[in-house]
């Protein structure tokens, strides 16, 4: 560990891995961040624009570029690298060629003598998050993947337009795989501490499922929309790695529908990362939140399961 600097290595520098860089700097959420990419010239390019604009920020950020011995006394790795969803195409698509990136990635963070957490937004994050664990050969708890945390802001965003409330006060969640198999469990949403349900039952002539079902729908497909408008989806989850990272150098306990690796909740899930409410701390996943689900729901969390274990056991690593 750093000592008490909050110390974060980011690689790839790509347009995701650059967002989080730059909301990171804006943000001022640690201290020292390192960036490693393959293409050197474009991490000490990007390293330099960055530390041009600090005199404009409020944050005392060293920013640059480095190798992988500059893990050894990281907090956080946080892994962008790989290739990025093309239009049409779906982030289980991208597995394969991914995988293989991460197997050049992981051992060498782990060879620099790396003790801290791995924070994986590589797609599809949730199977990329359970490669890092298996070549890690790291204590679950400290992988960690992006997983739906950006689809339950989404979500928040537009139930808070619907309702004509600040998201903040929106306690419902996106779990399951970050993916098409993405789900909402109603039965567990509130607003504020009033269950949605209820909020409906109450103004019946205001609100309607079906109308809720298109807001699910709206954010299972944001980013296929965002990437057929621009090419690629990077500022939101740039700023969900940032909010990942606050919560694990500032020993939160902040509840994040972060993919974690499954200890036997949902009727003995096992083995599979997925997005599910977890209460992240200094020490990476420090409970998972397992949800009271409806039968349906549950059956929609089986699928979700059996997607991604699939799609894991088809890897050739
Ligand atoms: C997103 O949901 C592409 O996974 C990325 O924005």
């Amino acid at each position: 560990m750093s000592g008490n600097k909050r110390k974060v290595v980011l690689v790839g520098t790509g347009m995701v891995g650059m967002s989080f860089a730059y909301a990171a700097l804006n943000q001022n959420v640690c201290d020292e961040l390192i960036m490693i990419d393959l293409n050197e010239k474009r991490a000490e390019g990007e390293a330099m624009d960055l530390n041009h604009g600090l005199a404009f920020s409020h944050s005392s950020m060293k920013i640059r570029c480095g190798g992988y011995s500059e893990c050894a006394d990281a907090d956080i790795v946080v892994i962008c690298a790989g290739a990025n969803q093309k239009p049409t195409e779906s982030r289980l698509q991208l597995l394969q060629k991914n995988a293989v990136v991460f197997s050049s990635i992981v051992p060498k963070v782990v060879q620099s003598g790396f003790e801290g957490i791995f924070l994986v937004a590589t797609n599809p994050v949730d199977i990329m998050t359970r490669v890092t664990y298996e070549l890690s050969g790291f204590n679950a708890s400290k992988i960690i993947g992006t997983g739906t945390t950006l689809d339950t802001a989404r979500l928040r965003y537009l139930l808070g337009e619907y309702f004509e409330v600040d998201p903040r006060n929106i306690h419902a969640y996106v779990i399951g795989e970050h993916g098409d198999s993405e789900f909402v469990p109603w039965s567990q949403a509130l607003l504020a501490a009033k269950p949605l349900k209820d909020v409906m039952r109450d103004n019946p002539k205001s609100y309607y499922m079906e109308e809720l079902e298109q807001i699910s729908d709206d954010v299972r497909c944001a980013a296929h929309k965002i990437i057929e408008a621009k090419g690629a989806t990077y500022y939101g989850i740039g700023m969900s790695i940032v909010r990942i990272v606050r919560a694990i150098l500032q020993d939160e306990n902040s509840v994040l529908t972060v993919s974690v690796r499954l200890r036997g909740e949902y009727g003995g899930k096992k083995d599979v990362f997925i997005g599910n409410p977890c209460i992240v701390s200094a020490n990476g996943a420090k409970r998972i939140l397992e949800l009271k689900l409806t039968e349906q729901e549950l059956q929609k969390l089986d699928n979700s399961c059996t997607i991604l274990n699939d799609n894991f056991k088809k890897l050739k690593l």
